[in-house]
């Protein structure tokens, strides 16, 4: 006699095995066309900018497009930048070396190196001070960053 297992009957499916017509919702034109572009750039390995009034399914559209990429299977690193105070951000994001500045006891690395493989959502990233912003510029564009006290630039490999 067969029976349903618990995890067999589970409603709980990655959204990454799920058409994306069940993931975002909405049959105008314009949210078709969101369904082909999330689809379209799930494949490319390029820095994504996702606009829209808030409750729109910025982050769902983010969560998405990892789960539909090749690095599927890596990290999904949330940075919520509004959250984090400006003076702790640089760290939180490139990370540290032992001895970088008072307190340093070790090293640490920061979120961009966890996303490694993977996928880097900044959420708000319009929230971050312009110094900062144009610090990501150049790991956005080479995949290039170091962690603070480094000697030497570190690379990482980021999908976006
Ligand atoms: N088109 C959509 N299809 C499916 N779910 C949606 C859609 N739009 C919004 N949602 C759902 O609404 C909620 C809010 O979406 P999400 O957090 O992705 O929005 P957001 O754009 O990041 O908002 P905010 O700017 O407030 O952070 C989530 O539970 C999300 O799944
Ligand atoms: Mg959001």
């Amino acid at each position: 006699m067969s029976t349903a297992t618990a995890a067999g009957s589970s409603l709980s499916i990655p959204i990454g095995d799920l058409p994306p017509e069940e993931v975002i919702f909405g049959r105008s034109e314009i949210m078709q066309a969101v369904r082909q572009k999330v689809e379209k750039l799930a494949g490319m390995n390029v820095p994504v900018l996702i606009q829209g009034e808030s409750g729109t399914g910025k982050e769902i559209i983010a969560k998405l497009i990892h789960k539909r990429s090749p690095w599927r299977e890596g990290p999904f690193v949330k940075v919520n930048c509004p959250a984090i105070p400006a003076t702790l951000l640089e760290s939180e994001l490139f990370g540290y070396e032992k001895g970088a500045f008072t307190g340093a006891y070790g090293s640490k690395p920061g979120r961009v190196e966890l996303a490694n493989r993977g996928s880097l959502f900044l959420d708000e990233i319009s929230e971050l001070e312009p110094a900062l912003q144009a610090k990501l510029l150049q790991l956005l564009q080479d995949g290039e960053f170091c962690r603070i006290g480094a000697q030497e630039d570190s690379r990482v490999q980021l999908l976006r």
